[in-house]
Formats: C-alpha cells, sequence, structure tokens
C-alpha cells in the first residue's frame, strides 16, 4: 500500500457573500481531508459552491465582502487567519491552482517561458540559467511538443490544449504538495480532456501530491478519482470511496446525478434532474435542501438539519431517508 499523509484538513469551512448587508453562505459548513497520492473529486451542479471552495483554499476572496470561518488546516495553520502576502508565499508553492479558462489565468503581455520564471524568482532562489531550463523541462513534462518554440510564444498564439497546459506548468513549477483543479477541462475537446487527465495522473505518481479536482462530470471521477464529495448547494451531501459511491450511492440527489450520465450502450433519453439548485438568498435555513427536488419522499421524513451518517467506513451521507425509503418512488419520476 502507498504510504499517505495528510496535506490538508479543512473542516466547518463557512464562506459567506454580502448581499444587501446580510452574508450568504455560498459554502456552508465543508469539511473533509486530503492526503498525499490522492484525488478528491468534488462533484455537483452549476452554482454549488465548488469554485467558492477552491477560492476560499486559497485566499482569493477579499475580507471586504466575504466571512470566512472554519479551518484550512496546513502544516498546524490555518490559512483562513493569513494575510494576503502569506497567501502569496503558499500559492504556488504549496498549493497549485489550475482553473478553468487558461486565457484568463495567463498574462497576454509575457511569454510562456516569463511567465513560469515568475513563479520561480518568486518562490526560489534559482539563477535565470536554472529557471529558464527549469522552464524548458516543465513544458516537455506537460507534453508540449517543441519546449523551446512554446517557451517564446504568447498565450494568443497558442491553441486551448496547449495553453491549459502552460497552466498547469505553472501549477506545478514548484513541485507544490496540493493541487486544485477547477473544471480543467470543460473548455476543451474531449481528446484532450483526457490528454490532460492523463498529465494529471502521471505528474501526481511521480509527486506523490494530494489533488483536489473539480469537475462536473461523473465519468472523469470514474476515472481519476479515489475519493468523491457530491456538493449541493453550499454543502456535501455524500463523501465516499470512488468505487463505493458509484456502486452504493444513498443520497437521492447522487443517484440522480448517477442516472443523468449517458451510457454508451443506451438509446434511452438521459435522466434529467428536476428543478434547480436553490439561490443562495432564497435557501432554506434548516431542512434538507434537495427535499423539493424529491417529490416521492413525504416532506415529514426529511430531518430538520440533516448530518452527516456514516453507513460505512470512509461512506458519509447528509440524509436520512436513505434508511427508511429505498427509493421505491424513483422509478415514477
Ligand atoms: N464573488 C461572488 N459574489 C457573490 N456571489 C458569488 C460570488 N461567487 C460566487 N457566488 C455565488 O455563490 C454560489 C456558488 O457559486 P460557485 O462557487 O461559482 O459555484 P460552482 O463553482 O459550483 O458553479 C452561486 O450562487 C454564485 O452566484
Ligand atoms: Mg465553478
Amino acid at each position: 500500500m502507498t504510504y499517505k499523509k495528510t496535506l490538508l484538513e479543512v473542516r466547518d469551512l463557512c464562506t459567506g457573500f454580502r448581499f444587501n448587508d446580510e452574508f450568504y453562505n455560498a459554502v456552508d459548513g465543508v469539511s473533509f481531508t486530503l492526503s498525499s497520492n490522492e484525488v478528491l473529486a468534488i462533484v455537483g451542479e452549476s452554482g454549488c459552491g465548488k469554485s467558492t471552495l477552491a477560492t476560499t483554499i486559497v485566499g482569493l476572496h477579499s475580507p471586504l465582502n466575504t466571512s470566512i470561518s472554519g479551518e484550512v488546516m496546513y502544516r498546524q495553520e490555518n490559512l483562513i487567519n493569513f494575510t494576503e502576502k502569506q497567501y502569496e508565499k503558499i500559492r504556488g508553492n504549496d498549493i497549485g491552482v489550475i482553473f478553468q479558462d487558461p486565457l484568463s489565468a495567463l498574462n497576454p503581455l509575457m511569454t510562456v517561458s516569463q511567465q513560469i520564471e515568475e513563479t520561480l524568482v518568486y518562490h526560489t532562489s534559482m539563477t535565470k540559467a536554472e529557471r529558464s531550463e527549469r522552464a524548458l523541462e516543465l513544458l516537455a513534462q506537460v507534453g508540449i511538443p517543441n519546449p523551446k518554440r512554446t517557451a517564446k510564444q504568447y498565450p494568443h498564439e497558442l491553441s486551448g490544449g496547449m495553453r491549459q497546459r502552460v497552466v498547469i506548468a505553472i501549477a506545478l513549477a514548484c513541485k507544490p504538495p496540493i493541487i486544485i483543479a477547477d473544471e480543467p477541462t470543460t473548455a476543451l475537446d474531449v481528446t484532450i480532456q483526457a490528454q490532460i487527465l492523463d498529465l494529471l495522473n502521471d505528474l501526481q505518481e511521480e509527486t506523490e501530491s494530494g489533488i483536489i479536482l473539480i469537475t462536473h462530470d461523473l465519468g472523469v471521477v470514474a476515472e481519476t478519482a479515489d475519493k468523491v464529495a457530491v456538493m449541493y448547494a453550499g454543502q456535501f451531501v455524500e463523501v465516499a470511496p470512488v468505487q463505493e459511491l458509484f456502486e452504493n450511492p444513498q443520497h437521492p440527489y447522487t443517484r440522480s446525478l448517477l442516472k443523468s450520465i449517458p451510457q454508451d450502450d443506451s438509446e434511452d433519453d438521459l435522466h434529467v434532474i428536476q428543478g434547480s439548485v436553490p439561490s443562495l438568498i432564497n435557501l432554506t435555513r434548516t431542512g434538507c435542501r434537495f427535499a423539493e427536488r424529491i417529490p416521492w419522499i413525504p416532506a415529514d421524513a426529511h430531518e430538520e438539519n440533516p448530518q452527516m451518517h456514516e453507513v460505512s467506513p470512509g461512506h458519509f451521507v447528509r440524509c436520512s431517508c436513505y434508511k427508511h425509503f429505498h427509493f421505491e418512488g424513483e422509478a415514477e419520476q
């Protein structure tokens, strides 16, 4: 068995955005642990709070218009108390971040090599020659066919897939133990998507990093994740090892998501989850947030404030309905 050590411990993390002098939690009491050599996938529909969770971990919210509480423990320190200066030291060096849109992550006025080297200037004491050599090495590592040529190019001269490889090269430049990838392949076509995911997996084998992979694509999850967290309306509603989640999903939301995956051999219409993620402002403060989307379970069967139950080792679900109903009604949906 591969040795695993805990890299990041998130406890009861809440991120609230200000609206009309009140704060609304886009992330509402999220807890998880990330270990080395582990890929934790976070899935859920658009608007569930996945990106807010990622940006909160790396300190990208101004305290002026957000309210953040809880713990993001890294090396015995709670990152949420960090100043912007302290976060700058962590980002890139300890936590590499890959966002969905490579164009907005890159500086249009700097060459690829300059952008990779900028990170190295900030976080290492490498000489100029060492930095440009390391930039070429990184470009080769992320599968860029002609690193010398690409190093001198500007972002607009590259294809989407190449740009995302450059973003990954920058994220990996300092060999961070933690990588957060927020929908890293959503903007790319299917073939390139598969290549980028293979690349992340290969790199992880080399560096033993822990990866948080945010995606709304359960196909990607099945292929890459070790552990999966299903997010709904700011909360984790189910967390389980990947195989367990696919074979034995418990939360009605997880089951609906799984039913909405296209099957290669099926002519059936895709299952569509009725309704939509509630907006932050309309969120009910108590009760199950998914209840209104599962009409076949009587309202009084839902817990007041559903807590996480451990249904089997490592498998948690925020719902008590699974105990009482075996989803006989699902087919009628
Ligand atoms: N900077 C912001 N200010 C106010 N509300 C925001 C901000 N960013 C995200 N939100 C709101 O937080 C919720 C979660 O958004 P987001 O984290 O982007 O979800 P996801 O990544 O799962 O699609 C949404 O209701 C969104 O409108
Ligand atoms: Mg997002």
